[in-house]
């Protein structure tokens, strides 16, 4: 109505039309007659690592066993499908899976025969739930969905999800953030008001690399708010075991030695590992009977794993956000603490079988000092920065914790 003020000096005619506009649009708001209609800002969830859902489909020249299937006539959903993760079985999955690393072009490629695909952007469908079986990660974004289709939200309308391709970091996924600017802007134009962003874990590295790429006129337009949840913005010691044994915690048939053949050649490990910037330097993340290993010594760490690739990864990457420049938007940094989480590693026989685990604080994955660099940005920016530490909240459980979707809902609908 401020502006209608100044437009009425302007344009009589035009402020009527905008009056009309804006009666119009909160009629159409599905909301008892007599209430007050809330202003409900569309919002757009972003998935972490391993967070959505990815289908292949296959028309291999070979294959690695003779039960895998060489060809199929259709997408299959290879993340997640608990199935493909049995023994032998698993073999199958590792090849249609993995990444491979070009040194030349620093970029990677599916196998041949394997074309993998992002099911589902711009639904919450492949982020809800991830695994049927519901042991690895089971209810993923259902609970916050749900809560906000209960506050009048519909799913695929006004709260959307933005699913990638999270083997690989953002400077492998430039199409993605051209669609999700252009859903941004959609959603925007025809609520008639900015967007909420909510991000978890790895979500958030994606979305400041986004943010950090788009003129402050545009986020002043399109972006009310940044929820972050869990947020890893120095990296996660975590990685170091998952590139040096693997790790996959919910599914114990299988021994992580054979899973890590898959996940060393996620770029976005590599990416994820410690960052300088902000991990002690005398800090050390593993230890062998002979050596040890801080935030400096990632070319001998990747050497002495026998994957020198993953050097490569990490020079390829490490400067995509590790100025974390602040968003430029308002931010709501929500961070779980005072769960044990693993900070280093004391290997007996590096690097084959599992280490004895160093914990400090965190959420259990992320570690504190990693998830509380929100607040450089407090007087960076001009627009307000929020740190909400929960304490005992845990780094997947924080989406289904009730605290945490109350403090969302106070982001979307203020006080
Ligand atoms: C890597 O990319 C270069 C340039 O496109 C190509 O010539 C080379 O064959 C590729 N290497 C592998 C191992 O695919
Ligand atoms: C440390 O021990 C391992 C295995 O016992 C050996 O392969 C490696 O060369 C040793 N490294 C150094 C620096 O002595
Ligand atoms: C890990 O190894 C270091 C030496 O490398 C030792 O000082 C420390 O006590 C070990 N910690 C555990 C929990 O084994
Ligand atoms: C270390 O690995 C070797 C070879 O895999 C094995 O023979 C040995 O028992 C292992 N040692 C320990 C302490 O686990
Ligand atoms: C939910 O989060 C609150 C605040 O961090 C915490 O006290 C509580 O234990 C959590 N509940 C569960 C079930 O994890």
């Amino acid at each position: 109505m401020l502006s209608c003020h100044r437009l009425i000096l302007a344009s009589l005619q035009l402020c009527l039309l905008l009056v009309v506009v804006s009666f119009t649009d909160s009629r159409s708001l599905k909301c008892s007659p007599g209430k007050v209609c809330p202003d409900r800002p569309p919002v757009v969830l972003i998935p972490g690592d391993l967070g959505n859902q990815l289908e292949a489909k296959l028309d291999k020249p070979s294959v690695v066993h003779f039960i895998c299937y060489k060809k199929t006539k259709d997408y299959f959903t290879l993340w997640l499908n608990l199935e493909l993760l049995m023994p032998v079985v698993i073999d199958c999955w590792i090849d249609n899976m993995r990444l491979l690393y070009n040194r030349t072009t620093h970029l990677t490629k599916a196998p041949p025969g394997v074309d993998v695909r992002v099911p589902g952007f711009g639904q919450t469908n492949s982020l809800e739930y991830l695994d049927p079986s519901k042991r690895c990660v089971g209810r993923y974004f259902f609970t916050i969905v749900q809560e906000l289709v209960n506050w009048g939200y519909t799913r695929d309308d006004d709260v959307r999800g933005a699913p990638y391709d999270w083997r690989k970091a953002p400077n492998e996924n430039k199409e993605y953030f051209l669609h999700l600017q252009q859903m941004i802007e959609e959603m925007a134009n025809k609520a008639g008001g900015p967007v909420v962003l909510i991000a978890h874990s790895m979500g958030n590295m994606y979305m400041l690399y986004f943010l950090n790429r788009q003129p402050q006129a545009w986020k002043d337009r399109y972006i009310k708010a940044f929820v972050s949840l869990g947020p890893p913005w120095a990296g996660v010691a975590k990685t170091l075991k998952v590139m040096a044994t693997g790790d996959i915690d919910c599914v114990p048939l299988i021994s992580p030695l054979k899973i890590r053949t898959q996940q060393r050649t996620a770029v976005s490990t590599a990416w994820l590992f410690p960052y300088a910037h902000t991990w002690p330097k005398d800090m050390v993340l593993v230890s062998t009977s002979n050596t040890s290993y801080t935030v400096q010594d990632y070319q001998r760490f990747f050497k002495d794993i026998d994957y020198e690739d993953g050097w490569a990864m990490r020079q390829d990457t490490e400067t995509l956000v590790n100025a974390l420049r602040p968003p430029g938007v308002p931010v709501y940094c929500l961070y779980g603490s005072g769960i044990p989480t693993p900070q280093g590693y004391n290997y007996t026989n590096f690097s084959d079988t599992d280490p004895t685990v160093i914990n400090g604080d965190g959420d259990g994955t992320v570690n504190l000092l990693s998830a509380t660099l929100c607040k450089r940005w407090v007087g960076q920016q001009k627009q307000p920065v929020h740190m909400i530490e929960l304490p005992g909240n845990e780094h997947l459980a924080m989406l289904l914790n009730a605290t945490t979707v109350e403090h969302i809902k106070k982001v979307l609908f203020p006080p």
